[in-house]
């Protein structure tokens, strides 16, 4: 049977569950959560409206938000057992090694980890939603032999991970477009890592097991490590024209060009015109021209020779270097922002379970006898 049916290499194409929880439309370029466009949330609400949004199945009331908010906002903080998993990890371990492994450890030391019901897991993923900025703030100052930060309740998720990781939380204005960025990064539908929590939840593995292994699948250049990618692409131009040869001759030479293309979006990715006015202020404000004539030189390039647009990492990874993140701490940043995504598919997964296991056709060698060890040359 294997044999008659056409392989869908990469799964491209294959729509492999129904779901309620995002919907994107590649003709119209738009990009809906439970039937929000992204640009109207990314303008009316923040972060934590939308997260309740994918957590919960509707936009919160201002009673609902205040609860949601009081109970992320008290889970902010680390117990021991992770500031002493930070001292044992190298100092010049990958971020998302490093959060990937956090991650596992709280599952370990949570003793209702294999809980599988819808409000057990909705509890944890607040818990973790909570305390992956912390970990990520954390790491990063220690990397820099800088004194952990503490977390604080009195400030919203995004202006708590600016003061956690800075000391300092800046204008209106720059955490507004750090809060957009999360908004747009939380959610899209089957992507690799989300498919992953999916592929582990199948199998009634635990909630734990399944955000380990969608960070393991976020972490790659093919998908969210884009964002850093992106960056230490344009970080070294020092001009356009600079950057526009380097991009011809890369393309001539079939190189990927980091924060293009998407497997889904062929004529643009919806977040991007949103998250791109966000940078072109910053870059405005904070005087980064000269980094967005690079970063168009680039675009010009790409679209006109390849045909091929820029995906939400593009405008993201220039947006979060200007605002002063280490490069190496933007895909933990997206981590933050999509375990709101992943929770919502773990539990939506569950609600309806059916193990995921596709088939393979088979190409290597037809039956052969085992010769015996001493005939094998
Ligand atoms: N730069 C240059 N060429 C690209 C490209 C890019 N970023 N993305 C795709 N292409 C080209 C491929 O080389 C291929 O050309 P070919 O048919 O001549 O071989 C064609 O477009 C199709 O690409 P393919 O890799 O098969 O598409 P995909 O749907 O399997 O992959 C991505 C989608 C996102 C993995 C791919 O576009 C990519 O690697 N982009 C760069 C990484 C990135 O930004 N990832 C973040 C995604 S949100």
């Amino acid at each position: 049977m294997a044999e008659t049916t056409e392989v869908k290499k990469g799964l491209a194409g294959v729509i492999a569950d129904e779901s309620a929880i995002s919907n994107v439309i590649p003709e119209k370029r738009a990009l809906y959560y439970r039937g929000y466009p992204v640009h109207e949330l990314a303008e009316k609400c923040r972060f934590e409206e939308v997260a309740y949004l994918l957590l919960y199945g509707e936009l919160p009331t201002r009673a609902q938000l205040e609860a949601f908010e009081q109970e992320e906002r008290s889970q902010r903080a680390l117990d021991e057992t992770v500031h002493r998993l930070l001292e044992l990890i190298r100092t010049d371990a990958a971020p998302m090694d490093v959060l990937r492994t956090a991650v596992s450890l709280l599952g370990a030391n949570d003793p209702e980890a294999t809980g599988a019901d819808i409000d057990t897991i909705r509890r944890k993923a607040i818990g973790l939603m909570a305390r992956l900025p912390t970990i990520v703030a954390a790491d990063r100052r220690r990397r820099h032999g800088l004194d952990f930060i503490p977390p604080r309740e009195d400030l919203t998720f995004a202006e708590n991970f600016f003061h956690m990781y800075f000391g300092e939380v800046p204008d209106a204005e720059v955490v507004k477009a750090f809060d957009v960025s999360l908004i747009l990064y939380a959610e899209h539908s089957f992507n690799a890592s989300t498919f992953t929590a999916r592929v582990i939840t199948s199998t009634l593995s635990d909630y734990y097991s399944a955000i380990t292994g969608a960070i393991g699948a976020l972490k790659g250049p093919l998908h969210g490590g884009a964002n850093e990618e992106v960056m230490r692409m344009l970080k070294p131009f020092r001009s356009p024209e600079e950057a526009r040869r380097w991009v011809e001759e890369a393309l001539a030479r079939k190189q990927k060009i980091m924060g293009f293309g998407h497997r889904v979006y062929r004529y643009g990715d919806s977040r991007v015109p949103i998250m791109e006015r966000y940078t072109r202020r910053l870059a405005e404000r904070l005087g980064f021209q000269n980094l967005m004539a690079i970063y168009d030189a680039i675009q010009e390039v790409v679209v006109q020779q390849k045909g091929i647009y820029p995906n939400l990492d593009y405008p993201t990874g220039p947006a979060y270097y200007m605002m002063g993140f280490d490069i190496e701490t933007y895909t933990p940043i997206f981590v933050m922002s999509r375990i709101t995504g992943w929770s919502a598919h773990v539990m939506e997964q569950l609600a309806d379970n059916r193990i995921i296991r596709p088939l393979s056709r088979y190409v290597g060698p037809p039956e052969r006898p085992v010769p015996p060890l001493e005939a094998r040359g």
